[in-house]
């Protein structure tokens, strides 16, 4: 479906020219998922930028074929080829807020983008939208639907931005480090959709990552890149399983098994001491650093009788606000050197105490 052949790409600059991709080589079959991976600046982003015809105005493609279906990419009009990357190719990347209009709601974001590509009315269009969050996996996708990005978690936005670049019904996704930005719960969701899309849709992609675990999860072939050079290509089985190129190895030898993170954490160990002693010297070091902080004869912290009112939804246009109490007359003290522990279930008001000592936010003037 795409064929790249022999891509190179230069960056000029004021000391003269880089070269960031040589004679890169690389397509992508209907329902692929192909990974590209290697080390920061190894050409991965600029690969991606060339195929979608985003190249910064300093960069220029020196050599090289690029075919989508029967388009040559390289040939085509600039007018063209901004049609080409609205409807046939899509985009996602790293971070959602900057994919994501803060000010708009979910379902107008996906409303504008269907109807800019197809002639809809806004009905069709608004059950069109609804359809792609379900497809997402959003539950309630009806009603979230009229949320802001704000009020959607990290990992939900992600799946807006994906649904965004579903519009179109293009033939190729480009995900540049799609889940870098998000935990590793969350990154692993995300990649499951990733995956069920390119099965469903039939649709290719090209997934960007430095990040060899994510390769390993969801990528069916892949390129391994370094300094704009084409290491290693094959199905992923393949080259994670027996690497032939070093870099490859030098890759996977640098992937901490999963059993062994938190090793990473702990004090090295001393020669002759049993991890138990290990283990004690380290928490001996954090008793001491906790212990000597205390006794310092820093000021009493005081607070009283301390309320905190928001103001909520008016119900109707002469109704009053209604105001929310979020803390409602708390009064404690903590002594110097003691740790006062704050305790109690979502939304009982914690942070909002917090805030309120560190004066980010105003106490209600009436205590009641
Ligand atoms: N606008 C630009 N002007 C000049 N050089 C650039 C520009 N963009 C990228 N380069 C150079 O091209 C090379 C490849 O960069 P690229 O951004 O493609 O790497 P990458 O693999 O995506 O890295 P990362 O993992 O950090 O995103 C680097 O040497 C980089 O300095
Ligand atoms: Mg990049």
């Amino acid at each position: 479906m795409l064929t790249v052949e022999n891509l190179s790409v230069r960056f000029r600059d004021r000391f003269g020219a880089t070269m960031a991709v040589e004679n890169v080589s690389i397509d992508v079959r209907p329902a692929e998922i192909h990974g590209l991976v290697g080390e920061s600046g190894a050409g991965k982003s600029t690969i991606g930028a060339a195929i979608m015809g985003l190249l910064p105005a300093a960069g220029e493609i020196t050599a090289g074929l690029m075919r989508l279906g029967d388009t040559d990419l390289r040939t085509l009009s600039p007018a063209a080829a901004h049609r080409m990357r609205g409807k046939r190719i899509s985009m996602i990347f790293q971070d959602p807020q900057t994919s994501l209009n803060p000010l708009m709601t979910i379902e107008d974001q996906l409303i504008e983008t269907i109807m800019a590509h197809e002639r809809l009315s806004s009905g069709e269009a608004r059950s069109r939208a609804v359809g792609l969050l379900e497809e997402i996996g959003i539950a309630n996708a009806a009603s979230r639907i009229k949320a802001y990005p704000h009020q959607f978690s990290g990992g939900m936005r992600q799946r807006v931005v994906i649904a965004l670049a579903l519009c179109t019904n293009p033939e190729l996704i480009i995900a540049d480090e799609p889940t870098t930005a998000l935990d590793v719960a969350v990154q692993a969701q995300v990649l499951e959709l990733i995956q069920k899309l390119a099965r469903t849709r039939d649709v290719g992609f090209i997934l960007i990552t430095h990040d060899i675990g994510v390769i390993a999860q969801v990528s069916d072939r892949v390129t391994v890149l370094r300094g704009g050079c084409v290491m290693e290509q094959g199905p992923t089985q393949r080259v994670l399983g027996q690497p032939e190129h070093p870099y490859t190895q030098a890759l996977m030898a640098a992937v901490p098994p999963l059993d062994r993170k938190l090793e990473r954490f702990r004090l090295p160990k001393v020669e002759g001491e049993t991890a138990d002693a290990a283990d004690t010297a380290q928490a001996k070091e954090a008793e001491d650093w906790l212990l000597s902080g205390i006794g310092g004869g820093g000021p009493q912290l005081d607070v009283k009788n301390m309320t905190v009112r928001f103001d909520g939804e008016r119900k109707g246009f002469f109704a009053p606000r209604e105001a929310f109490v979020a803390l409602d007359a708390v009064s404690l003290s903590v002594k110097p050197g003691s740790v006062m522990g704050l305790v109690g279930e979502s939304g009982s008001g914690k942070s909002t105490l917090a805030k309120v000592i560190a004066a980010l936010v105003q106490p209600s003037r009436r205590v009641p």
